[in-house]
C-alpha cells in the first residue's frame, strides 16, 4: 500500500490510500462523532462501499451535465430528508464529477459537513479527488461556483481503474502529462501504482505549500485555460484529460509564440502528449471566436487573458496577452 500525507498549513492533514482493494480502509476514515454516511454516486460506478455506520445511497446523473446547483440542491434536500446532521459525513464514490458534486454539497450543506471521496477514475485519483476543490458549472463556463473543502481522506482503490473505460483512462493519461512537464517525471514509464502515487505526491507537495491558489497551485492549471473553453464550447462531449492534452500543446505554441521556449520544447510536448495516447488538434466544428469567447470567462482571466506557459524559469502565470496572438495561435493547433 502507498499512502501519501496531505498537510496543510492551516494544520489540516489527510490520508491518500492507494493501493487495491483500498475500498477495505473506508471506515478507518470515518470520522468519529459520524452516524451516518449519504454515498454520493452514479448507476454506472456499480461499486458497493461498506463505511461501518448506517449509510443510504444518493444517485446524480452522469457526466459534466450533472455539475449544476439544481444536482447540489435536490442532494441536499434528499439529505436533509434523511436527517443528515452537520457532525455526519459523505463519501463520494466516482470520478471527477462525483467528487466535485459531493465536496460541493459537503461545503455548503449545514454550513460544512465531513467529506471522503473514494476516486474510482484516474482522472480523479491523480487529480480531482485531491487538493479540496469541489463545485459545479455554470452554462457560461466550467467550475465557475464552487469552493475549497478538504476531505478526511482519499482513497484510490486501483482495482476500480480494471474496469474503467477507455475514454476515462485517456482523460486521466492528459493530466499525467501535464505533470510531466511540471516536474520532468517519466510518469509513463511506471508501474501504474507508482504512478498513481508519484502524482498524487507531486499535487500534495503543490497544494501543502498554496491551498487556495494565491500562487503556485495555479501552475496546476497548465493547459486548462483552453481546455476548459473546449469542453464547455463541445457540451463537455470531449473528455476534461483529452481537452487539457490539446490545452498543453496550445499552451506550448503560445509559449513559443511569445519566444518564451523554442521550437525543440514544442515539439517535446507534442511527443508526451502523443506518448501518452492522445490527440493534439482542436476539433474542426470550433471556431476561434468561440473559443476565444469561452477563454475570457476562464476564471483566471482577471487581468485579459491569462495562462499558464513554460519559460526559461518553468511554468509561471503570464497575464494581459495580446487576443492577435492568442488567436493566431490556434492554427498551430488545427
Ligand atoms: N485541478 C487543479 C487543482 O486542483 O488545483
Amino acid at each position: 500500500m502507498n499512502e501519501v500525507k496531505l498537510e496543510l498549513p492551516s494544520g489540516i492533514s489527510y490520508p491518500v490510500i492507494i493501493d487495491n482493494g483500498a475500498l477495505n480502509r473506508l471506515p478507518t476514515l470515518i470520522p468519529s462523532g459520524a452516524r451516518r454516511a449519504a454515498i454520493v454516486t452514479q448507476s454506472k460506478i456499480g461499486i458497493t462501499v461498506e463505511p461501518g455506520i448506517e449509510h443510504k445511497v444518493f444517485e446524480i446523473e452522469d457526466g459534466e451535465k450533472a455539475k449544476t446547483l439544481t444536482t447540489i440542491g435536490e442532494l441536499c434536500s434528499a439529505f436533509a430528508s434523511w436527517g443528515l446532521t452537520r457532525s455526519d459525513v459523505i463519501v463520494g464514490v466516482g470520478g471527477g464529477v462525483v467528487t466535485d458534486v459531493a465536496g460541493f454539497a459537503a461545503a455548503t450543506y449545514h454550513r460544512g459537513v465531513s467529506v471522503i471521496h473514494v476516486a474510482t477514475t484516474l482522472l480523479a485519483q491523480i487529480d480531482a479527488a485531491i487538493g479540496g476543490k469541489t463545485g459545479v458549472n455554470l452554462p457560461e463556463g466550467k467550475n465557475l461556483i464552487g469552493s475549497f473543502w478538504q476531505p478526511k481522506g482519499v482513497i484510490c482503490d486501483l482495482d476500480a481503474l480494471d474496469t474503467l473505460p477507455e475514454s476515462e483512462l485517456r482523460s486521466g493519461m492528459g493530466e499525467l502529462a501535464k505533470y510531466h512537464f511540471l516536474t520532468g517525471d517519466l510518469l509513463i514509464q511506471m508501474e501504474l501504482k507508482d504512478r498513481v502515487s508519484r502524482a498524487v505526491e507531486i499535487k500534495a507537495e503543490i497544494v501543502a505549500q498554496d491551498e487556495k491558489e494565491q500562487g503556485k497551485r495555479a501552475l496546476l492549471n497548465y493547459g486548462h485555460t483552453l481546455g476548459h473553453a473546449i469542453e464547455n464550447i463541445g457540451n463537455y462531449e470531449i473528455k476534461h484529460g483529452e481537452a487539457v492534452a490539446i490545452g498543453l500543446i496550445y499552451a506550448a505554441e503560445l509559449a513559443h509564440t511569445l519566444e518564451r521556449i523554442g521550437h525543440e520544447r514544442v515539439l517535446e510536448h507534442r511527443q508526451v502528449v502523443e506518448s501518452y495516447g492522445l490527440s493534439s488538434s482542436l476539433p474542426s466544428s470550433m471556431s476561434n471566436e468561440d473559443l476565444l469567447f469561452a477563454m475570457t470567462r476562464d476564471k483566471k482571466a482577471v487581468e485579459g487573458f491569462t495562462f499558464v506557459l513554460d519559460g526559461p524559469k518553468g511554468l509561471e502565470v503570464v497575464k494581459g496577452i495580446e487576443e492577435i496572438l492568442i488567436k493566431e495561435t490556434l492554427e498551430k493547433v488545427r
